[in-house]
């Protein structure tokens, strides 16, 4: 029985963001280049996405490239890039006939031309499709964010005493979107990484050892499941978070 037949439908989180983390090490791991672990990462995303539909997920961002994921060697960055550029080449046709919508948060506009072109066209050819939107976080940081953000605020000359929560969020990139329930991270690694540092106040985290290169439907639907079994309290008590569910 696949797992996905356990999850309550009705109570699968919104918004889902993962942290796919191991390729290096799932390639070094059978002694290939680390850029193997990255081309078959891509089979995983296909995976998650394919989940999220089946778990009636609406949005799912995927951090693919961080901003200090410019420190790693040129060959390595530049066949992220290229792999980028043929994925969304590649996966077009699938992303409309699902309809996916795809955006993305992060410093798109300093990625190589190419990718910017091809990220370009990508979403203004899936922008109507509302079955689900996919949000790469592509040379993305939440620290990066954070300050786009205060940037932004003051350029709009925003008076001081009239900047609140709503003020921020709405300056962040990821404006009109949830923030996510649920946050998956793969490969063991139980850190963010400066990912959605804001939009994680109240986020349920999910870490398994499982590497992203290996990472499958069922994967995803056990972090569904084990959200599911979470109680979120925002700061109240057990006794007020229930009697809020039996209301
Ligand atoms: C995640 O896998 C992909 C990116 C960060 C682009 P890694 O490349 O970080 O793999 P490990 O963590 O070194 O194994
Ligand atoms: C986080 O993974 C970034 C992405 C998944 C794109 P990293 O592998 O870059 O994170 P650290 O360096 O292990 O914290
Ligand atoms: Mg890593």
């Amino acid at each position: 029985m696949s797992l996905l037949q356990k999850i309550d439908l009705e109570k699968s989180p919104e918004h889902v963001a993962i942290i796919m983390d191991g390729n290096g090490r799932w390639a070094r791991n059978q002694g290939k280049e680390r850029i193997f672990g990255h081309f078959n990462g891509v089979e995983s995303v296909r995976e998650a996405i394919r989940a999220a539909r089946k778990s009636h997920v609406k949005y799912l961002t995927l951090y693919a490239f961080s901003t200090e994921n410019w420190n790693r060697p040129k060959e390595e960055v530049d066949a992220l890039m290229d792999l980028l550029v043929s994925t969304l080449i590649s996966e077009l046709g699938e992303l409309k006939e699902r309809g996916i919508q795809l955006r993305t948060i992060g410093d798109t506009e300093n990625l190589p031309e190419k990718c910017r072109k091809q990220l370009k066209a990508v979403i203004s050819e899936t922008a109507e499709n509302n079955e689900l939107v996919l949000v790469l976080a592509l040379n993305y940081s939440a620290k990066w964010e954070l300050v786009e953000a205060v940037r932004s605020i003051t350029n709009a000359g925003i008076p001081v005493q009239e900047i609140t929560s709503a003020t921020i969020e709405a300056h962040l990139s990821t404006a009109s979107i949830p923030d996510p329930e649920l946050l998956i991270r793969t490969s063991g690694e139980h850190r963010i990484s400066n990912f959605l540092l804001w939009q994680i106040a109240y986020t349920e985290f999910h870490f398994t050892p499982v590497m992203w290169p290996e990472f499958k439907e069922e994967d995803f639907f056990q972090a569904i499941l084990d959200y599911q079994t979470r109680e979120r309290r925002f700061g109240k008590t057990s006794e007020q978070t229930l009697e809020e569910l039996i209301k």
